[in-house]
């Protein structure tokens, strides 16, 4: 047996053993009595009886031994601005942060909502609340007042940070308005906001709720704020994902399981050391944000590089500059960032010296194998897919490095991580599928390994109901996504079975973008589904009924309310929600008892075969479609 099977093994086998081994990866407090409490299916509680923090264990851990390391390198080439920053400096820095909180109010167990641009301060606001016990939230900061407002309200923040704008392309876009729009449309009302200022939009403080991040800073210029010991269970942070219906869910995460995970996975799957640099170019607002910007790094000891701006300005080498500067180690991206700079010149490639390189890891949508190739051949470094989803907080398919070298395969995101006993279900039948290549839900028998979601927040029962179905005797967590495996044990993944749609990495559900649309007032019904795309991968293309269709035979008139819909999602949910396209019809695709035919309307929009279609009330609809799409 191979090693990397063996430890996958026993890491199913011996459940606790394994895990409990893993554990000593992380500073306690107080040492677990007892290593998963699955008493309660699917509720699983890890470690339970010890008591830890998170921002021990990414930052005061390493004083000791690296106060003088660097922890975390911004970078924005928007502002032209770069710091880095030391262990021991962060460390002062979100003890301020911690002390201006614990001033506005905050308590452990309340909630923090951050909501901002890729800078120092974000970073320094996360790990502040995990320092006093505090959860936070963070919101993408390309999310419009609706998305935040809704966010707000189920999350209900004591307080706020956020920050005057961010910038992207060279434009300055301001927060601050979007963030009052937000307040101003929620039930609940945060009772403190801390504001950085980075001098980028003019922004109106509201007296006796809006605080000045910079004279805060400098009241608790001192501050020793110490750690505050949570039990394993506490909840680390909410993070908003969307699913079938547009309620986007808050998924909860542990502290104790989370750190675990995290540690366990810079050693086993990223093979990482402390004193490398860790380049991830998410944004805090993604779950790969959370765990391989913020916490996954700074737990293993490593530098972090932060970066805000895009791959290709100011031109398409300035990701492999940085990676020359910061000798960077370990790089992830997602597969569109990379379709991106393959469409610029390849001589930006080989303009720097990337030989610090170990590998690529592009997690986030399909790697197609023509992406694959042409990094992996500019770069000469392993390319190494994974599949994972913000549930998971860390990869559910790739491969383990750090354990034993195994070779990738086109297409592959790879074999099943140790501690996810991954199977694949019929969804018929409802039945495990045990055979080669057979096509099935991919999906993970409970308990879910450390890490992974605890619940959805202030909702078990949504967590329970949307989540797991029982096969038999056993619970199974559904990932929504079609799955096979390779007689070797790789998976590949074949897209979503819900309707939840992928544009560039970003995990969208369409029936958010549905309601958006269908608030304007010319908007009698609405499809939105996810069409193929070079570059993207997938966008969402809307089809939609008007109410008064007098006029709109004529371009300019369709083009209007078109452009009006596609405003009306950039303020509600924010451009990345924003349809490529609206095209108006008569009606919609439906079956005689009037359900929507996505997979028809979606074939037709991708100029495929929509099968089967016995079923449908009335096949002009599909040929409108058909028609308008080319
Ligand atoms: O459909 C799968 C797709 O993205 C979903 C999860 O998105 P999110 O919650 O934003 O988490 C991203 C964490 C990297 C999955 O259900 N997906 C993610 N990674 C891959 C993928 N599809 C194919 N290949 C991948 N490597």
């Amino acid at each position: 047996m191979s090693q990397y099977a063996d430890f996958y093994r026993q890491s199913i086998e011996q459940r606790d053993s394994f895990w409990s081994e893993q554990a000593q990866l992380v500073d306690w407090k107080t040492p677990p009595t007892q290593v998963c409490d699955y008493g309660n299916p699917p509720f699983a509680k890890w470690f339970v009886g010890g008591t830890t923090n998170l921002c021990h264990n990414a930052v005061d851990r390493h004083l000791a031994s690296r106060a003088g390391q660097t922890a975390l390198i911004a970078i924005s080439t928007e502002t032209e601005t770069e710091r880095a920053y030391s262990f021991a400096e962060l460390h002062i820095e979100v003890q301020r942060m911690a002390a201006s909180l614990l001033a506005m109010g905050v308590k452990k167990g309340d909630r923090v909502l951050i909501y901002m641009p890729m800078i120092a301060e974000a970073a320094f606001a996360m790990l502040a609340c995990v320092r006093i016990g505090a959860l936070h939230s963070v919101v993408f900061g390309g999310f419009a007042a609706g998305s935040l407002a809704s966010r707000i309200e189920d999350a209900e923040p004591v307080a706020v940070v956020s920050a005057d704008a961010g910038s992207r392309g060279g434009k300055v876009v301001p927060y601050k308005p979007l963030l009052d729009e937000a307040i101003a449309l929620s039930k609940h009302k945060p009772q403190a906001v801390l504001m950085v200022n980075r001098g980028l939009a003019p922004m109106h403080l509201q007296p006796g709720r809006d605080h000045d991040w910079a004279a805060l800073r400098a009241q608790h210029i001192n501050a020793v704020v110490p750690c505050e010991w949570v039990e394993s269970t506490h909840p680390s942070y909410t993070l908003y994902t969307s699913g079938t219906t547009g309620k986007p869910k808050g998924v909860q995460r542990d502290t104790g399981g989370y750190t675990v995970a995290l540690a366990a996975s810079m050693k086993h799957i990223f093979d990482a050391e402390a004193g490398q640099t860790f380049f991830a170019t998410s944004d805090i607002g993604w779950v790969v944000g959370h765990s391989y910007i913020v916490y996954g790094p700074l737990i293993a000891g490593m530098a972090t590089i932060m970066y805000e701006g895009l791959p290709t300005r100011p031109d398409a080498g300035v990701w492999w500059s940085i990676v020359e500067k910061y000798k960077v180690t370990h790089m992830f991206s997602a597969p569109t960032a990379v379709r991106v700079l393959k469409k610029q010149d390849p001589a930006y490639l080989s303009k720097y010296d990337v030989r610090s390189l170990k590998a690529l890891w592009l997690a986030g949508e399909p790697l197609d194998e023509p992406t694959a190739q042409w990094i992996s051949s500019a770069l000469q470094v392993p390319i190494i897919d994974n599949y994972w989803q913000t549930e998971t907080g860390w990869p559910i398919l790739t491969l383990a490095n750090g354990v034993e070298q195994q070779s990738t395969r086109f297409g592959s995101p790879g074999k099943a991580m140790y501690g996810y006993d991954v199977k694949l279900i019929d969804e018929s039948t409802g039945e495990e599928l045990t055979g080669a290549n057979q096509k099935g839900v991919v999906a993970i028998e409970g308990p879910l390994p450390p890490g992974c979601m605890q619940t959805v927040w202030r909702d078990d029962a949504r967590f329970v109901n949307t989540y797991w179905k029982s096969i038999p005797g056993r619970l199974i967590y559904s990932t929504f996504d079609w799955g096979i495996r390779d007689a070797d044990g790789y998976h590949f993944i074949l897209g979503r079975t819900d309707d939840v749609i992928n544009v560039a990495g970003h995990r969208l559900g369409t029936r958010e973008i549905e309601e958006s649309i269908a608030s304007h007032p010319n908007i009698a019904e609405v499809a939105v589904v996810g069409v193929a795309d070079s570059l993207k991968g997938q966008v969402a293309m809307a089809f939609a009924v008007a109410k008064d269709a007098t006029g709109l035979t004529d371009d300019a008139a369709r083009l209007t309310l078109e452009g009006e819909v596609m405003k009306q999602v950039d303020k509600q949910l924010g451009a990345v929600a924003r349809p490529s396209r609206v095209y108006f019809v008569t009606v919609l695709p439906k079956t005689r008892s009037g359900k929507l035919l996505r997979r028809a309307l979606q074939a037709v929009a991708e100029r495929r075969d929509p099968g089967d279609l016995t079923t449908m009330e009335d096949p002009a609809a599909l040929q409108q479609v058909k028609d308008l799409v080319g």
